[in-house]
């Protein structure tokens, strides 16, 4: 049995903290989606602007760049963990720059996945390009693969339409960077918006589905999962990030923020009919389904 760090009353956020290679091949549970934001190896001493200061790109140790056989075979390493975890007609989506998505993508073909889509977020409020030598950095990727080439997935065509005012969603979603709002129990260095999971897992799963994140940070990926009514396993290595989760599922434990964080993706992914499926929430007295290999 593995010791969750953090549980929340209602078991739909569940929290490990260790290392994703030792822990997952523990589980013996298969998820609707996985959500992966792996390290990007981009803190190699160069510089950036944030809040308009400029600092040297340095996230910690766990971001330091190692050679491209390093991030390639890490990257084969945990996506093949994943895809055994994985339910066959279930989806992940890994996100991440030039540095890693490349071999992201490699390791994905190898392994026998099928890229469904490649997601460019252009960040509608980028920092500038202080060197002035390049175009400003204004863009992630998101892949989007199925674990099986037979099986077909889940995608919820029509609410994606609808988000985008009843033409077909494209793979190029304009967001926000993450917004002040949501640095409230202080910030992880690489903190994704919440905006951007909401359409995420809007687009792949239904209400109830399990999510994991193999690589939690603050754990975005499971607020905004709880907030759609979805439950939620991460696993972190580091302390202090699975403190940053708790903290922040902890902080919508409160019935007004709830709502009020509820409101403000709903209005980030501009969906009623994401406002229709929010009203029907797990998170509150329905029998939520207990991890079978967490111990009370
Ligand atoms: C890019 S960050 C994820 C940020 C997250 N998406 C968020 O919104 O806060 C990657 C995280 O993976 C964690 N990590 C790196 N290697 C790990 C490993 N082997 N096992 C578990 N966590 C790991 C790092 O500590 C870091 O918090």
């Amino acid at each position: 049995m593995i010791k969750p760090y953090y549980r929340s009353s209602d078991h739909a956020f569940n929290l490990v903290c260790g290392d994703t290679f030792e822990l997952l091949p523990q589980f013996d549970f298969k998820f609707d989606m996985i959500f992966a934001d792996p390290p990007y190896f981009l803190s190699n001493g160069g510089i950036s602007v944030q809040s308009g200061q400029i600092v040297c790109v340095d996230k910690g140790a766990w971001d330091k760049g190692v050679s491209s056989e390093e991030i390639n075979g890490f990257n084969l390493k945990w996506l093949s963990l994943c895809r055994e975890k994985l339910k066959d007609k279930g989806t992940i989506w890994i996100s991440g720059t030039y540095h890693n998505i490349f071999s992201v993508a490699n390791a994905l073909t190898e392994l026998d996945y099928k890229i469904l889509n490649v997601i460019t977020w252009v960040k509608t409020n980028p920092p500038p390009n202080i060197s002035c030598r390049y175009f400003t950095y204004s863009t992630e990727f998101v892949i989007w693969a199925r674990k099986s080439k037979k099986v077909p997935h889940y995608y919820n065509y029509e609410m994606m339409k609808h988000i985008n005012g009843g033409k077909q969603m494209t793979d190029v979603w304009r967001l926000p960077a993450i917004a002040p709002w949501e640095k409230t129990c202080t910030k992880h260095p690489t903190q994704k918006p919440l905006g951007l999971l909401s359409r995420i897992i809007l687009a792949s799963t239904e209400q109830g589905a399990w999510i994991l994140d193999p690589f939690a940070g603050s754990s975005t990926t499971g607020i905004a999962a709880n907030l759609l009514g979805r439950r939620f396993l991460g696993i972190e290595r580091e302390e202090e990030f699975a403190a940053i989760s708790k903290a922040r599922r902890e902080e919508i434990e409160n019935l007004h923020t709830f709502l009020t964080y509820r409101k403000k993706i709903s209005d980030i992914v501009k969906a009623d009919e994401a406002q229709t499926e929010l009203s029907v929430c797990c998170c509150e007295g329905d029998n939520v389904e207990s991890l079978p290999f967490l111990s009370e």
